[in-house]
């Protein structure tokens, strides 16, 4: 993984059919995204339950890009071994996840991981003041994380644009995730951010056996995007 701030697509294979994450993937792939978003949900930092490390060793062979792997779960540390060891590339964490983020981003990189931090809504950004300097990624939540399908909320945006200056020169990458579409994109994507997450705007109306809709909703979005700079 080289770092740069050119915009990057990844669509959550949380709104893909769950019964065929492989040819989901290849699929997606195939219609030019560039990260693969993978989210792990544990009915108890968040009120719904995805998969685990099992499902993403799994799915591993299917994506020959980035796999990023956005944790919902609570606590954290003792799963992160096992992340790493499934073949993610990028692990996020949140910093509401439990008492010691810090302790949960150094055993990240520890595993031979990029490190994230995930942030919810509510969190400002204030918080991460004595983090920046352990982190590859912000994963700017902008809707309440465990579920796909809802409205961006857009009191996040002033986030990202006081993120991006907090980051300077830092290669600390900006992530969007949740309710990004063509409309969302353009907003954050001035802000400063450079990877957006999209499950509902990349996956609706195609299918394994119809990806074209998938190239051309990732298309959408990332010239929105990219029109805003
Ligand atoms: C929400 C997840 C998101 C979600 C995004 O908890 O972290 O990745 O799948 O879905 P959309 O793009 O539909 O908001
Ligand atoms: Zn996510």
């Amino acid at each position: 993984m080289t770092f740069n701030r050119k915009i990057k697509i990844a669509p959550s294979i949380l709104a893909a059919d769950f019964a065929d994450f492989g040819a989901e993937c290849r699929a997606i792939e195939a219609q030019g995204c560039d990260w693969v978003h993978v989210d792990v949900m544990d009915g108890h930092f968040v009120p719904n339950i995805t998969f685990g490390p099992a499902t993403c060793a799994a799915i591993r062979p299917h994506i020959k890009g980035v796999m990023d792997v956005h944790l919902m779960i609570a606590p954290v540390d003792p799963y992160i071994e096992a992340f790493a060891a499934a073949g993610a590339d990028v692990i996020s964490a949140h910093l509401e996840a439990g008492p010691h983020i810090h302790r949960t981003l150094q055993a990240i990189r520890g595993a031979g991981c990029k490190a994230g931090l995930a942030i919810n809504p509510g969190t400002p950004v204030e918080a991460l003041d004595y983090l920046l300097d352990m982190v590859d990624l912000v994963c700017v939540m902008t809707v309440n994380p465990g579920f796909g399908g809802q409205k961006f909320i857009h009191s996040q945006v002033s986030k990202v644009a006081k993120l991006r200056a907090m980051i300077g020169d830092r290669p600390v990458h900006i992530e969007i995730d949740g309710g990004v579409t063509a409309d969302t994109a353009p907003l954050v994507a001035a802000a400063g951010a450079d990877v957006l997450v999209a499950g509902s705007a990349v996956f609706k109306g195609g299918s394994v056996a119809n990806s074209a809709p998938y190239g051309a909703n990732i298309r959408a979005i990332r010239a929105a995007a990219e029109a805003a700079l």
